[in-house]
């Protein structure tokens, strides 16, 4: 794949370690939530270590008054992509309990691969958040894409989005798409089959989050 300047890969030998366990057909269920969460606690550090809107408040220690940098009240907004992005949002609240939550519903048409948006909820206030997009999945890119747009539409100018597997056509559609959005992908898979499904891929992160087949 092509580089791209608002792209980054994890190469990281835990992120790397979690997700041979989680590709496993073995794995179950509870353990595949787990390592999901896991990963995107991993990916969050890295994710937030620029563009965090963060103020200075003074601390008082049991020795002195101090003053320190703070995320600000209510900076940063998390919306995954259902159903599969509810799965990472545990993984940022460890992190950043605080953080809101929008929604946004996406299935992909089996035969076309385009996503159908069927949900919509978002914060009143998102447009001078810092909006986390999560999803584990960037295959095709269109339900990253649509979903950005729409985040777009409504006043969001500070988006960065977060999959935990990308298909290098996915990855490189969003990238283009959107070229103001930084994207985090923990491994770059090898391509797509002809389903629209990645390579060597997990299977249905959906289904797999949440037992539905
Ligand atoms: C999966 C995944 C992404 C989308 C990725 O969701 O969670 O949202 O597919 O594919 P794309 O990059 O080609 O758009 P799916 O449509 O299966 O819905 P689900 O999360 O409800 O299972
Ligand atoms: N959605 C998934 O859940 N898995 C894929 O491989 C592609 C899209």
């Amino acid at each position: 794949m092509k580089e791209y300047a608002n792209v980054t890969i994890f190469n990281h030998p835990l992120v790397r370690h979690k997700v041979a366990i989680l590709r496993d057909e073995r794995t179950s269920m509870k353990e595949f939530r787990e390592l999901i969460e896991e990963i995107t606690t991993l990916m969050t550090f890295e994710c937030l270590k620029t563009g965090v809107p963060t103020e200075e408040r003074e601390v008082k220690t049991p020795l002195e008054v101090c003053t320190q940098q703070m995320i600000k009240d209510n900076a940063i907004v998390i919306v995954p992509i259902l159903r599969a992005g509810l799965g990472m949002v545990n993984g940022i609240h460890v992190l950043f309990p605080s953080a809101r939550v929008g929604h946004i519903g996406m299935y992909r048409n089996e035969e076309t691969l385009e996503p159908c948006e069927y949900y919509c909820k978002l914060p009143e206030d998102i447009e001078d958040k810092l909006v986390l997009v999560v999803d584990p999945m960037l295959a095709t890119g269109g339900s990253a894409c649509d979903a950005i747009t729409k985040l777009k539409e409504k006043g969001c100018n500070h988006i960065k989005f977060m999959a935990v597997i990308g298909a290098p056509e996915g990855v490189a559609r969003v990238a283009e798409a959107h070229p103001d959005v930084e994207i985090f992908v923990s491994t770059l898979d090898r391509c797509l089959n002809e389903n629209g499904y990645i390579l060597p891929g997990l299977g249905d992160a959906g289904d797999r989050l949440f037992g539905t087949k």
